[in-house]
């Protein structure tokens, strides 16, 4: 937990400035890459803003984020653990935040605080606009039902696949999570069905949101889950998806990480904030090769 009077890591308030703030609240966050992701989109639409990491403390989530809200912040990225705590923070909650149970953006509007959850629609756009991959139609094996998980299955029965099977260790979390969804399944007409991880049948696209990869474990499923020709995505980036993209490299899949996933979401959270789309693929070029130069420890 840090010392002092406040947990934020960066610019002093003591300095006064009329350019709007926003910041990415977790803990950790030293490693956040919101702060590049944002600033590149503000230069990109010409927008002035100042970007902030804000470390808080594990049991002091509430006060940190009304700290940062009554210093004159406008907005925030809630990063891990806390995107649980979010909905009960604000008056207003999306649909998508609602049904993930969970939010990564908080607005402080002058009529009440908004939440809302980007990472599943993020995730589609990677899919579809990234990878160009169309979701309509087609077999979606969702690996995992913990937060991650959560927060992409509405975004993604929303593109209307033919069939999505969320498939988890624990079958009662993949359950229980399916369950919370089914009306909105059955509103986009999509099949949707829970299983554990020795799931049947083959899918177009794989979506790993398990933190195996993290963990340094092999990827969760059998290889004949891939239909030839698969997309295989994993929710990491960097050394942490290696696993899953030599996995889906070995069988000819269609491999992606989750690089584009977080740009995309942090471009509809901009939007939120900003009311502008900016575009997310030469930040996403900007932003991989930083993480390469990082990797072959050269200053980017
Ligand atoms: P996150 O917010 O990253 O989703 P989480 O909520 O802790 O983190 O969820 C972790 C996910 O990875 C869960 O789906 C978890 O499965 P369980 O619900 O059965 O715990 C999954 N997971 C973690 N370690 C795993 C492993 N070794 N094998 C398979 N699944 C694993």
């Amino acid at each position: 937990m840090p010392a002092g009077p406040s947990p934020r890591q960066t610019q002093s308030m003591s300095e006064s400035s009329s350019v709007p703030r926003y910041a990415v609240l977790g803990n950790p966050v030293a490693h956040s890459r919101s702060p590049f992701i944002h600033e590149a989109f503000a230069r990109q639409c010409g927008l002035p803003m100042r970007y902030e990491r804000v470390l808080s403390p594990l049991d002091a989530f509430e006060a940190t984020v009304r700290r940062f809200a009554a210093e004159g912040g406008r907005g925030a990225n809630i990063t891990m653990p806390f995107k649980f705590q979010v909905p009960a923070l604000a008056a207003r909650c999306s649909a998508r935040a609602v049904l993930a149970g969970a939010a990564n953006v908080l607005k402080f509007d002058a009529d009440g605080w908004s939440a809302d959850n980007t990472d599943g629609i993020g995730l589609v756009r990677d899919i579809q606009q990234g990878a160009g991959v169309a979701l309509a139609g087609r077999r979606v094996l969702l690996l995992g039902a913990g937060g991650a998980g959560a927060g992409a299955l509405g975004p993604l029965v929303e593109a209307r696949p033919a069939r999505v099977v969320v498939a988890n260790r624990s079958v009662g979390k993949a359950e229980a999570l399916v369950a919370r969804h089914a009306a909105w399944a059955r509103q986009h007409g999509v099949s949707l069905r829970a299983a554990d991880l020795d799931v049947d049948g083959t899918f177009d696209i794989v979506v790993n949101a398990t933190s195996t990869s993290v963990q340094g474990a092999g990827v969760p499923v059998s290889a004949r889950v891939r239909a030839p020709g698969a997309l295989a995505l994993d929710m990491m980036y960097g050394a942490a998806a290696l696993p899953f993209l030599h996995w889906a490299q070995a069988a000819g899949a269609n491999a992606r990480d989750g690089l584009g996933m977080l740009v995309e979401q942090a471009a509809e959270a901009f939007f939120i904030f900003h009311g502008v789309m900016p575009a997310a693929a030469p930040v996403l070029e900007a932003l991989r090769a930083q993480l390469d130069a990082e990797a072959r420890g050269v200053a980017a």
